[in-house]
């Protein structure tokens, strides 16, 4: 199993997109994966489609880790009922080889994580997530969407995970914001959590159009190197209308999801490549320099 936490210091830069658009490509691939939604606003939880019944939401199941049975409290997302009525071939042509028997399940976000997003949580609050994961044996994968903050809620993820991915904008901000959560990752794994190491840096929203965005790309190219993630997710037009129908982009009719569903799928196995979960791919070794 591999747990990867999306993390940004700053809001709205794509978080959940790229948790979501990972989820997606995990579906489509077979993986079974649990998304673990992390952030108060729980907007992870709404775009996967989970209809909860009496689970605990995961702010309850880090209240008592280990009362918090995470088997019996995981909902199925909606999209994995979409994957079996579409079958192989989903509603964009895309061959789902894993459709009939995938597993993506939500471990679904509540406001009531927010108790622990707090700045300076201690040994044993940080240790939480980890608790409630130790019931996660069953998937390959767990995605970690975290909030737009490093307070305590993003350090108990990082905690649990192997790996971070960062997700940035090629603009100014973000990719100074991205410098800093760089460094606050290594002091982190210092102190905290040896094992963890940064999958790496995903760019998002990028026009190619733009300028300032092949400049900030360049410079996110030299400062980060093999760091910085290939493929890049472009800003994608319907991308809002996708999410909002609570639908995975694998099963988004037209060219452009087919396209996006494409570079998701890249993503995830250059994501997965450092730990064999996916078959060997395109990516060299990413280490802390
Ligand atoms: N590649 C993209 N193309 C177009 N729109 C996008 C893309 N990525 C994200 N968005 C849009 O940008 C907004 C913010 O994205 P998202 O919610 O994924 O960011 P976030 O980092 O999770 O935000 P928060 O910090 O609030 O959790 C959403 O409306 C989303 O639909
Ligand atoms: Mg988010």
């Amino acid at each position: 199993m591999q747990v990867v936490s999306i993390s940004s210091l700053k809001g709205g830069v794509g978080k959940t997109s790229v948790t979501t658009g990972l989820a997606s490509a995990a579906l489509a691939a077979g993986i079974p994966t649990l998304v673990v939604d992390l952030d108060p606003h729980a907007d992870a939880s709404t775009a996967l489609g989970v209809s909860p019944d009496d689970q605990l939401d995961i702010g309850r199941m880090l209240k008592s880790p280990r009362r918090a049975h995470l088997a019996d409290n995981v909902v199925p997302s909606g999209w994995v009922e979409h994957a079996r009525l579409n079958g192989r071939g989903g509603a964009n042509g895309r061959k789902q080889p894993g459709a009939a028997t995938s597993v993506l399940d939500v471990a679904v976000g509540s406001a009531y994580t927010g108790i622990y997003d707090r700045p300076g949580l201690g040994r044993r609050d940080l240790r939480r997530l980890s608790a409630v994961l130790a019931g996660a044996g069953n998937y390959e994968l767990v995605l970690v969407d975290c909030p737009p903050s490093l307070n305590g809620l993003t350090r108990m993820a990082w905690s649990a995970s192997d790996k971070v991915a960062l997700v940035a904008e090629p603009g100014l901000f973000s990719v100074a914001g991205t410098e800093r959560t760089m460094r606050a990752i290594q002091l982190f794994r210092q102190e905290f959590a040896p094992k963890l190491s940064p999958a790496g840096i995903v760019a998002n929203r990028v026009r190619s159009s733009s300028a300032e965005h092949t400049f900030r790309l360049a410079e996110m190219e030299s400062m980060f190197g093999q760091l910085l993630l290939s493929p890049h997710i472009p800003e994608q037009a319907n991308w809002q209308q996708i999410q909002g129908a609570a639908h995975s982009i694998h099963h988004w009719p037209g060219d452009s999801a087919k396209n996006a569903a494409g570079l998701f799928d890249a993503l995830l196995q250059n994501l997965l490549n450092q730990g064999g979960v996916a078959p060997a791919g395109t990516v060299r070794d990413r280490s802390l320099r």
